[in-house]
């Protein structure tokens, strides 16, 4: 078996997408889960983008043992240096430089020329090289370089100490079979190409991410840099969970991953709860329905035999059926067990607010499921928020004009208004905006019943324009009503400080 390298962006790539942000607590939280997954690198940040990702990048450096623990840079001293310093308590610690290499790149960001980035590219590996011994150069956008010139930076970055080099479709841009002849061309090219790794980078604007991802493993590459559920700019990365199942699915290909699989289902529903960012119910691997047959033709078919219509057993990916529920008589150390199965450990007073929160949602709802559990663990972020919902009373129905009075605590001082509209979210919104009188606009707007059930819990994302910018809120609760205005509130919290 040949191995391959799982380079995990979540944090990085990832974490960049509006409205994913975590705080440094909940990027320790992910970065252990993805040690328990089994991932050999964990790309924690960009150091010198913000004191907030310095500082995850420390702490994720302290409280993660196996994983190389990897910083990012431009190709600029300054910006490695500072990741140098991130990176000081990692027990095992990459940089991740580099620049853009297509002639878009060179030509209009840069107003540069090839000979000079080449030059560039070396003097940042080296630079880098004089703090940490692992090194890994990305050619950005080089899904769009030309493969000689690629080749020429490929040999100078590996010559300069690269010991790995990252093939990035930075746009999403590349077929498959174009894709796997780079880095074929590379493989077959490069002098001292065995030196180093050559990894994929691979967007999805175009949906091929994971298909120009095993196009490269295919023809050579032996790291691959994904995230859990795909996500990252725009359309997002080459997920984790696709490429380690189609290893286990492929044994053929004789490629392996230490990613335990088993792990996979719990890693995606922490990241997506905490990120807020509901997984598609189609996906690949971790969708709802990526194991539920519904055609009776199917249905028939998988209970003579399961492998008629099933290629992976959903078990494979931790999905447990039988997994445990809990009630309103569930005791907290039910809920502590059940929280670090899914990744999350906490104790102590944290631990005791918790199961306040979760007792209240177990009076309301019969059976809390790990979306339940985790999502309590993510509206836990918002119980510092300057702006907070006291009450909220809503009277609407069939020939009637609904109206809602609501009560907020701003700072500590409780305002009060009500007003009417055309539905009952409207006239909360409507009494809220009385109460936060600036100019914002509701852009988006998205509610989400995650499993069946009139009690379950509703997730209401929105989207809400304020001087030009958008803010992104969320908010949960049995009550939809309730959860749309918590998320409207969630977002303006992000601009009233
Ligand atoms: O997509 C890309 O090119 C990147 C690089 C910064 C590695 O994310
Ligand atoms: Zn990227």
């Amino acid at each position: 078996m040949d191995r391959l390298f799982i380079f995990d962006t979540t944090l990085r790539d990832g974490e960049q997408v509006p409205g994913c942000q975590l705080n440094t607590v909940e990027k320790i939280q992910v970065a252990k889960a993805l040690e328990q997954l089994g991932v050999d690198v964990i790309e924690a940040g960009f150091p010198i983008s913000s004191p907030g990702d310095f500082n995850s990048v420390v702490e994720i450096s302290k409280a993660v043992t196996w994983p190389t623990i990897c910083a990012l840079t431009r190709g600029v001293q300054k910006d490695i240096e500072v990741a140098a310093e991130a990176l000081q308590y990692a027990k095992r610690k990459r940089i991740h430089t580099g620049i853009g290499t297509s002639d878009y790149h060179i030509r209009y960001k840069f107003n540069s020329n090839q000979e000079e980035i080449l030059e560039r590219a070396v003097a940042a590996v080296k630079y880098a090289k004089s703090f940490v011994e692992d090194v890994e150069f990305y050619c950005e956008d080089a899904g769009r370089t030309d493969n000689v010139y690629l080749a020429r930076v490929v040999e100078a970055v590996i010559k300069a100490g690269a010991t790995v080099v990252n093939i990035p479709d930075t746009t999403g841009y590349c077929l498959p079979h174009v894709y796997g002849e780079k880095i074929k061309f590379l493989m077959e090219n490069v002098k001292g190409v065995h030196n180093a790794i050559l990894s994929t980078h691979c967007h999805n604007d175009l949906g091929m991410a994971t298909a120009n991802t095993m196009a490269g493993v295919l023809n050579g590459a032996r790291q691959v840099e994904v995230t859990i559920n795909g996500i990252g700019e725009r359309a997002g990365n080459t997920s984790l969970e696709e490429v380690a199942m189609i290893l286990k699915c492929h044994k053929d290909l004789h490629i392996d991953t230490q990613i335990n699989t088993h792990k996979i289902y719990s890693t995606s529903r922490l990241v997506s709860n905490l990120m807020n960012m509901p997984v598609q119910p189609n996906k690949a691997i971790v969708g709802r329905n990526a194991f539920a047959h519904s055609s009776g033709i199917h249905q028939d078919g998988v209970l003579k035999n399961r492998e008629s219509y099933e290629i992976m057993d959903p078990t494979d990916v931790g999905i447990d059926k039988n997994s445990i529920v809990l009630t309103a008589r569930s005791g907290r150390a039910a809920l502590k067990h059940r929280l670090s199965v899914l990744g999350v450990n906490v104790d102590g007073e944290k631990l005791d607010a918790l199961y306040q929160e979760f007792l209240k949602l177990a009076d309301r709802k019969k059976d809390i499921n790990d979306d339940d559990v985790l999502m309590l663990v993510g509206k836990e972020r918002s119980s510092k928020d300057r702006i907070r919902l006291e009450y909220l009373q809503v009277s609407s129905g069939v020939g009637l004009r609904p109206v809602a009075s609501l009560g907020v605590k701003i700072a500590g001082e409780l305002f009060e208004a009500a007003a009417t509209g055309n539905g009952p979210v409207d006239a909360a919104i409507n009494a809220l905006k009385k109460i936060i009188n600036r100019k914002m606009t509701l852009q988006e707007f998205t509610i989400q019943a995650i499993n069946r059930g009139s009690d379950d819990v509703g997730k209401v994302h929105m989207q809400v324009e304020h001087e030009g910018v958008v803010y992104y809120g969320f908010g949960a609760n049995t009550d939809i009503i309730a959860a749309s205005v918590e998320a409207y509130i969630n977002a303006i919290n992000q601009f009233v400080k």
